[in-house]
């Protein structure tokens, strides 16, 4: 079992790059296999969810090249061009390609299956499985989980979908459906999740209407490949801001940073609590999303009560944002995020075990946390196999009194290979022992 050895460092500074944004690479791989004619891909990130999305596609006979490890040429079969896999496709750790898959094989011709790890194998499948039912989808789930099997040849239709929760991968598989179905097929969220599907259809010259709350689309027949600069990820750059506002000198610049306002929450969480985080320099890249510059300085933080409305928009964010709450003065209250619940691990009880094992004090409910700020300790935590768990408790070692021996932490190579290196080179103190 792969483990981090993280030691207590008082400074952390310097300018780098993040690696590309999960979400973008998974889309630039579907859309671009998809659609007519090539997709240039640069920035495409490199970690196994990614690999697993490129590998599924590939085992459907989309011919694509590696030409560096963050760039990809893929040439687009059509929409209707993918062939039988012949075998199940594992789609690993990832739950967003397990999801979105789901919406975009449930319109091809042949029968499909989709399988996962441990953890994806626990994860909830029904609420992909329910809309695309409703479109006329073949879909079965094994007691609501993966392995998902999926019966090809069917005709599908547009509906108008309103989600029970807001999430960006249902929204995402219904609208993949929908470019299979007849008529227009709507999708309307309780509250905004990150848009990168509806802005990237249309980069690849399918318009994606958005009225208030409901997302919808008339499938325009075909997608034309394109060129996709992947920004970089947001969601791993936050433990790198996150170790640089424990630190107590130095400061840290990470350019080229995705900026999606459906991404920021977590930036807005910290500002909240008191957070040195500037924003410079922000443009759009190709496929309309805003890039920009962080620069991080070291801060006393102060508890705050987290607005629910920010909860989708940092949902990724949260094993981090109970981290700053351990370090902030006073008590940090994080409620309607019972969503963190059915991630790679159950995020509040393995961020409420770990942060008790180093003497923070947390009182658990069904749909959050009040996690009192004090002092961070030395000891061990268990990562349950979750990246973003095991990321964030090797951030908080920048202000523990002693180290931090973090368990299961392979999976950190899903989302953000080069970790260990990155967080060494701005002044972290991490090892990684194991196979
Ligand atoms: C993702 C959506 C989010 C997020 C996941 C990536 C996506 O899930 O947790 O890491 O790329 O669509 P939900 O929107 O389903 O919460």
């Amino acid at each position: 079992m792969n483990t981090f050895e993280a030691r207590p460092v008082s400074h952390i500074g310097g300018t780098l790059r993040v690696p590309g944004d999960k979400s973008f690479s998974h889309r630039a791989v579907m859309f671009g296999a998809l659609a007519s004619g090539r997709t240039e891909v640069t920035g495409f990130l490199p970690g196994a969810d990614c690999l697993a999305t490129l590998a599924a596609m590939q085992a459907m006979g989309v011919r694509t090249e590696r030409r560096s490890a963050d760039e990809l040429t893929i040439d687009g079969v059509g929409l209707r061009g993918l062939s039988s896999p012949g075998s199940a496709l594992d789609m690993g750790n990832s739950g967003t390609a397990m999801r979105l898959f789901a919406g975009l094989l449930a319109g091809q011709a042949f029968d499909s299956r989709l399988v996962g790890d441990e953890s994806l194998s626990r994860r909830p499948m029904e609420r992909v499985a329910v809309p695309l039912r409703r479109m006329g989808a073949r879909i079965a789930t094994h007691d609501g989980k993966p392995p998902l099997d999926i019966g090809g040849g069917q005709t599908l239709r547009g509906i108008d979908y309103a989600m029970p929760v807001a999430s960006a991968q249902v929204k995402s598989a219904v609208l993949l459906a929908g470019l299979y179905a007849a008529g227009t097929t709507a999708v309307t969220e309780p509250a905004p999740s990150r848009d990168h599907t509806e802005r990237m259809l249309a980069a690849f010259g399918q318009p994606v209407t958005r009225a208030g709350a409901t997302a919808s689309l008339q499938p325009a027949g075909h997608l034309h490949g394109t060129r996709i600069a992947v920004p970089g990820d947001l969601s791993s750059a936050t433990f790198l801001i996150l170790a640089a506002l424990l630190a107590r000198t130095g400061e840290t610049v990470i350019e080229n940073v995705g900026l999606n306002p459906s991404r920021t929450g977590v930036l807005e969480i910290f500002r909240l609590m008191g957070a040195d985080i500037r924003i410079e320099a922000t443009c759009e890249a190709e496929a309309c999303e805003p890039i920009g510059r962080l620069r991080i300085r070291p801060t006393a933080l102060q508890g705050v009560v987290i607005p629910p409305a920010l909860v989708p928009l940092a949902i990724d964010e949260f094993p981090a944002v109970f981290v700053a709450a351990a370090a902030a003065g006073g008590d940090t209250i994080v409620t309607g995020a019972t969503e963190l619940r059915h991630k790679e691990s159950d995020r509040i009880a393995t961020m409420a075990a770990g942060l008790r094992a180093l003497g923070i004090e947390v009182e658990e409910t069904p749909d959050g946390a009040r996690i009192r700020g004090g002092v961070i300790g030395s000891g061990t935590v268990e990562s349950h196999g979750d990246h973003r768990v095991a990321m964030s408790f090797a951030a908080a070692s920048a202000r523990a009194t002693g180290p931090i021996t973090i368990l299961d932490t392979a999976n950190v190579a899903t989302s953000f290979p080069g970790f260990v290196s990155l967080a060494n080179r701005i002044g972290m103190s991490l090892r990684e022992t194991g196979q």
